[in-house]
């Protein structure tokens, strides 16, 4: 009988005939899939595994914070947090284009995984949240060819490690249960997609501090009310975007000029065509309410209404 159950008994066996006493590595970026795939090895070997996490300054509000008290509190891991943003931010000074964007983000990350994985001694394997579909959609690089996606996957090939890629015949929803069973808390098995280059791709343009802490403070909010109004698992995807807009608007008596946020929510099942989500107006009145008084620098709020084709989810 296939349970859940049984695949850990299976897998923790398999994983610890494979590793015996040897090491394993582990690129960690907070996403189900990397979590699931830690946590069950971790559960076969121990602290021969050591994960390494990259924070490139580009993650939403209290993410790292999160992750960190998962991993390196709760499961008491080898946790190595790198904090790597004023490098990534550096290399992304006055780069304005889409796709230079995404390509310093995933080199850097490599270069700065590198860096830290040189250090270690001993590692003989790379544990990676491949799933099933992964391997099925590997032939077929439809979604590259539009934007060249990054993910923690993306790592150097000329890397001298075996990969262990123990959740390669699972889908996403066994990996959700299998991930609640070895104990991952909630806010990271049910978290929604999140791009490689983070916030990043949703600061339109040049990407600078301020912009970043505007796209942060505006996605907390968002992500705050939606939950509020229990539509969680409801929403595919649902965050900010900051166009690089200014427009006139009007705060008690003074005239305003400040930026136009972007609410982005979305509809799908694989995240290859999507259609907007039809949040409730009262919701969305609550949530542009609390857009323009809280967040600094916010006078306008649009909803985007365009389905995927024609646009994509993200909008660079
Ligand atoms: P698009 O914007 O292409 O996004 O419609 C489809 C899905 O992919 C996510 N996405 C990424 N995921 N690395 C990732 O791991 C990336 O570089 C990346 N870019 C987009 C996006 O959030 C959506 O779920």
């Amino acid at each position: 009988d296939w349970t859940i159950a049984n695949f850990i008994e299976m897998e923790v066996t398999n994983i610890r005939q494979q590793v015996g006493d040897r090491k394993v590595l582990c690129a960690l970026s907070g996403g189900v899939d990397s979590s699931v795939v830690a946590a069950l090895i971790h559960k076969a070997i121990g602290n021969q595994l050591t994960c390494i996490f990259v924070d490139h300054g580009l993650l939403r509000k209290n993410e790292a914070e999160e992750v960190t008290a998962t991993f390196q509190d709760d499961f008491d891991m080898n946790f190595i947090k790198i904090d790597a943003a004023d490098r990534f931010l550096s290399k992304l000074k006055g780069v304005d284009d889409p796709e230079q964007k995404r390509k310093i983000i995933g080199n850097e990350f490599i270069y700065v995984f590198d860096d830290e994985a040189d250090k270690l001694k001993d590692i003989d394997f790379l544990a990676q949240g491949t799933l099933y579909t992964d391997v099925i959609e590997s032939g077929t690089e439809t979604a590259q060819t539009i934007k060249s996606h990054h993910n923690v996957g993306g790592l150097p090939d000329d890397m001298q490690f075996e990969l262990i890629e123990p959740l390669n015949t699972l889908f996403k929803d066994e990996v959700r249960e299998l991930g609640l069973q070895l104990g991952l808390p909630e806010n990271i098995v049910w978290r929604q997609p999140f791009p490689g280059p983070g916030l990043a791709i949703r600061v339109l343009g040049e990407v600078t501090e301020e912009k970043l802490k505007i796209v942060r403070e505006s996605d907390a909010i968002l992500r705050e009310e939606i939950a509020a109004a229990g539509l969680e698992r409801d929403i595919w995807q649902y965050f900010t975007v900051l166009p690089d807009i200014r427009s006139v608007g009007v705060m008690g008596d003074a005239r305003t000029y400040d930026y136009t946020i972007g609410i982005r929510a979305v509809t799908s099942v694989d995240g290859m065509t999507s259609d907007w989500a039809r949040i409730p107006w009262d919701v969305l009145e609550k949530i542009s309410t609390r857009l323009v008084n809280d967040v600094e620098h916010i006078n306008r709020v649009v909803y985007d209404v365009t389905s995927k084709p024609p646009a994509t989810i993200e909008w660079e």
